[in-house]
């Protein structure tokens, strides 16, 4: 839709005709993401267009749920500069489109490239205090996790039953079975999750900590929110840019409930692992669907990696 800035103004409905548009920086199935400029608004803009993958249409409601979100949250966080997102400036409905101030900073992602081992540490602290931030800003309520429609919808994916499935998916898989009966017994706070809460997601500006492609309303476990963000993160650690803080992720992962229990928050540890376990079986069986060779061959060990690890810990 928007290739270069030219193109862009030509094409643009009227409420954007007085953007200047630079080409997409993220683009995927469900999404487009651009750089702008626009002087009503005095500095520049986040142009984020949401795509029904089915498709290829605009998903309107995407968009109206996201701008909605960061509606919420500005009003909510608004004195807490940890607990920040971009501030939504327009919503566009029949582009499905959202505008929003474009944030300044570096995402977690690129801080594990480039930043010390100790600056990691805190902005992962600082990534557990927004999480926590979010789950109780829209309320906690307690219940138990649904142990068994997970275990029954990992089973739909092609793969996790037959007989072609590798001896460590079956061991993972056997391990999160074992210990259902136990997770699934406890009550455990629920809240509104991200959705999809991991270090590509977050921005660190001057001081300020900002969430970004927040998903739609849904509440669920609030440990899954941070079993994602915990397995991404893990994964990055296996990666190149992250290899030198490997030796350090058990301080990582502690730096991280400790940001999120600094806002009155529990992430109870055992129900955290089984869904990260959980999480980490079903990434692996569809690693093949969102990156093709030689990055899903790439994927699928780093995903390995990471099971190895759950299977230990999650022993009984
Ligand atoms: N408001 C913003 N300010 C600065 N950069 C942004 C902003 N919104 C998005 N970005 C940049 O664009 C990238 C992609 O944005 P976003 O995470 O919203 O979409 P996505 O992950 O590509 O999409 P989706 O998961 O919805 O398909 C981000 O990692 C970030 O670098
Ligand atoms: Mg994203």
């Amino acid at each position: 839709m928007f290739q270069n800035a030219r193109v862009a103004t030509a094409n643009l409905p009227e409420e954007l005709a007085d953007f200047s548009i630079s080409p997409p920086m993220a683009t995927g199935p469900w999404s487009k993401v651009y750089r702008g400029e626009c002087a009503r608004f005095g500095s520049a803009v986040a142009v984020k267009m949401f795509i029904d993958p089915l498709n290829g249409r605009p998903a309107a409601n995407d968009a109206q749920n996201y701008f909605d979100m960061l509606t919420e949250i500005s009003d909510a966080g608004a004195s807490d500069p940890l607990f920040a997102v971009p501030k939504p400036l327009l919503m566009v409905h029949d582009m499905a489109t959202v505008v929003s101030e474009w944030v300044t900073g570096v995402t977690l992602r690129r801080k594990l490239a480039t930043a010390s081992t100790r600056q990691v540490r805190d902005a992962v602290r600082d990534a557990g205090r927004w999480l926590g931030c979010l789950h109780r800003s829209f309320g906690v309520t307690y219940r138990r996790l649904d142990t068994e429609q997970m275990l029954e919808k990992l089973f739909e994916l092609d793969g996790a039953q037959s007989a072609r499935a590798s001896n460590r998916i079956r061991r993972a898989i056997a391990r999160l079975r074992e210990s259902a009966p136990g997770v699934g017994d406890d009550e455990i706070p629920w809240s509104r999750l991200h959705g999809d809460f991991k270090p590509q997601n977050l921005i660190y500006s001057e001081g300020r900590v900002f969430g970004i492609d927040i998903g739609e309303p849904h509440r669920n476990a609030g440990v899954r929110d941070a079993a994602h963000f915990l397995n991404h993160l893990h994964l990055l650690l296996l990666s190149p840019a992250g290899l030198r803080h490997l030796p350090f992720r058990e301080r990582l992962v502690e730096a991280f409930h400790e940001g999120y229990q600094s806002r009155g928050g529990v992430l109870p540890r055992r129900h955290l692992e089984w869904c990260q376990m959980h999480a980490a079986i079903r990434m692996r069986l569809n690693v093949g669907q969102w990156s093709s060779p030689p990055k899903a061959w790439v994927a699928a060990l780093q995903i390995n990696g990471l099971l190895e690890s759950l299977i230990r810990r999650l022993s009984p």
